[in-house]
């Protein structure tokens, strides 16, 4: 079991200040006074095909970011999703979600925790948020006795939910695909088989939000994520220099493009770069659908758009290298760079 403090404890212990860990260097602090002209997100309405595949690839290639209307996934689902998700956090006492602790001794590992990065190190600045993560695909990673057991609905809505977003992944990435001109599977098949996780992501009210960060800038390092959050602010895109608030909007479901897909696309498509900011009065929830190659995947640019800028690389040998370096905004995609 491990014994790594959870923000929530933290939390509870009402100090006036943050612990030093938590503060940011004075040029990653967020400048909570500007949020940017976030209505200018695009949100695509994937209703109709033809029309949407032109919008998904304007999309992509101003932002890496989009919400999507229209989707097909039961809008009582994504609450129901968001709900429970806030029930393990709010309702579950210390001691039962202990139960579920991750091994922060390896990188991603199921359950609940609190940091994202692997090791002791003292210089790293830890993130304002607890997890709980789900391993939902391939069938084989599916074991929902890792998952919360209350409330008495927990296991099944996420399996329908990882079912859910994973069909809506596969389609955006066919359409994603035809965007460039490529055959719809293309990007699929460079993937190859997807693993989906489910991070539910809790932010505790902060006591100082202006020196701390919910979650550090980076790129998602897999395929494609597809992201729903409560009704409070926090999750920030970065754009043309600027950080930018995405707007919660309840039914939409925000699609951000990984890096395994800017490579593929042989940089045509940027992963978007993003991170939380944290608030002194609310408790922020996020639920984050990823997926992700395989570890033993070579991913490279697809042929047809050659010549290929990125270099080849092994899925697991990227990953490891995102969790020991840790992100800092998208230098493990600037380094396989020609
Ligand atoms: C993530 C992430 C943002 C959020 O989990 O990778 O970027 O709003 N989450 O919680
Ligand atoms: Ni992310």
């Amino acid at each position: 079991m491990e014994t790594a403090s959870r923000v929530e404890l933290i939390v509870k212990g009402n100090l006036p200040e943050v612990p030093s860990q938590y503060i940011q260097p004075p040029e990653a602090r967020p400048n909570l006074h500007y949020s940017g002209d976030a209505a200018s997100i695009p949100t695509v309405d994937l209703s109709s095909s033809d029309s949407a595949r032109e919008a998904i690839g304007d999309a992509c290639r101003d932002w890496g970011a989009f919400h999507v209307i229209n989707h097909g996934v039961p809008i009582h689902l994504l609450d129901r999703m968001r709900s429970l998700g806030l029930s393990f956090f709010q309702d579950s006492p210390m001691e039962e979600k202990l139960r579920y602790a991750c091994d922060s001794t390896s990188a991603a590992s199921e359950g609940y925790g609190s940091r994202m990065l692997l090791g002791a190190k003292d210089d790293v600045v830890l993130d304002w948020r607890d997890y709980f993560d789900h391993h939902t695909f391939p069938p084989s990673r599916r074991n929902p006795s890792h998952w919360p057991i209350h409330p008495s609905d927990y296991r099944q809505v996420v399996g329908e939910y990882g079912d859910e977003m994973k069909k809506l992944a596969q389609m955006l990435l066919g359409l994603i695909s035809e965007s460039l001109g490529l055959p719809c599977s293309s990007i699929e098949e460079a993937v190859g088989e997807i693993y989906q996780n489910i991070t539910v992501s809790y932010y505790p009210p902060c006591p100082q939000p202006e020196l701390t960060l919910g979650l550090q800038s980076h790129s998602d390092f897999g395929a494609i994520t597809l992201l729903i959050q409560d009704d409070v602010e926090g999750l920030q895109l970065y754009k043309d220099a600027q950080w930018l608030t995405v707007p919660p909007i309840s039914d939409a479901i925000l699609i951000l493009i990984a890096d395994q897909t800017e490579i593929i696309t042989n940089g045509r498509y940027k992963s978007a770069q993003h991170r939380a900011v944290t608030n002194a009065n609310r408790a922020r929830l996020s639920v984050a659908t990823f997926h992700d190659p395989s570890k033993t995947a070579r991913i490279a640019p697809v042929s047809q758009l050659s010549p290929p800028s990125y270099k080849e690389v092994v899925y697991g040998q990227y990953v490891s290298s995102w969790y020991s370096k840790g992100p800092e905004g998208k230098r493990n995609l600037d380094a396989l760079l020609y």
